[in-house]
């Protein structure tokens, strides 16, 4: 089976202090994990060191084989991979809803018709249509997090970290959120503090502490 993702003694220091050390797991293609643990412990800071946001102090990234080492490497490697940020401010670029939908798809260079098709298609089957001709910043946080959402998935990347999906969402957006990433035929990489959320949609959940991932168990 192939692999989508590897990490191998993955470390990240800040002052000189080991936020973590010694990462190591691997996403197999189309598995979808989650990762859990409280505020602070890192959660962001592994997708960001996955996607080259940032840099870690030792261990290796491999991404569908090839290991990632320059910028070059990332800038390719990026191409494959959808990064639903935690906070959607830091996502949202356009002021107007659909536009900002589209973005994406324009910068992969699909043309005027098929955009529209991808961004209406989008936009039902999140049933976020109630949204799709309103101002991007005066969204709700939950409403933002859905229009982000939207405007990963329309690209159809073929790895998928997100941070918090579940985040400032209401029951309803939720469960639909969590069907909708279930149903995913890609790599799934969760991480979140909501293990009720992450237990109905991924087939392994990984604690994240200081000394590294530990499976959880038993967890039904
Ligand atoms: N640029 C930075 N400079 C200094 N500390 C940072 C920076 N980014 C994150 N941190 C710290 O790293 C720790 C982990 O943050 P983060 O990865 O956001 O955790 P989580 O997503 O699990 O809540 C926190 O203590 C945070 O304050
Ligand atoms: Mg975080």
């Amino acid at each position: 089976m192939s692999c989508s993702l590897k990490l191998t003694n993955i470390s990240y220091k800040i002052n000189d202090e080991y936020l973590f050390e010694n990462i190591n797991f691997h996403l197999k293609h189309k598995d979808k994990i989650a990762i859990i643990g409280p505020n602070g412990v890192g959660k962001t800071t592994l997708l960001k060191i996955i996607s080259g946001l940032k840099k870690a102090e030792s261990g290796e990234i491999e991404i569908f084989h090839e290991k990632i080492v320059t910028e070059k490497d990332f800038e390719r490697a990026r191409k494959k991979i959808g990064f639903l940020f935690q906070n959607p401010d830091d996502q949202l670029i356009l002021p107007n809803v659909k536009d900002d939908i589209a973005f994406g798809l324009f910068n992969l260079g699909f043309v005027k018709n098929t955009i529209q098709q991808k961004v209406e298609n989008m936009i039902n089957k999140l049933q976020i249509n109630h949204l799709s001709n309103k101002i991007t910043f005066k969204l709700s946080g939950g409403e933002k997090k859905l229009v982000a959402l939207a405007g990963i998935l329309v690209c159809e990347p073929d790895i998928l970290l997100l941070d918090e999906p579940s985040a400032g969402l209401d029951n309803k957006s939720m469960e639909r959120i969590g069907e909708i990433i279930k149903e995913l035929d890609k790599t799934v990489l969760i991480v979140s503090h909501n293990l009720e959320f992450v237990k109905q949609i991924t087939s392994k959940i990984y604690h994240l502490t200081q000394s590294g991932l530990h499976e959880v168990k038993n967890l039904k």
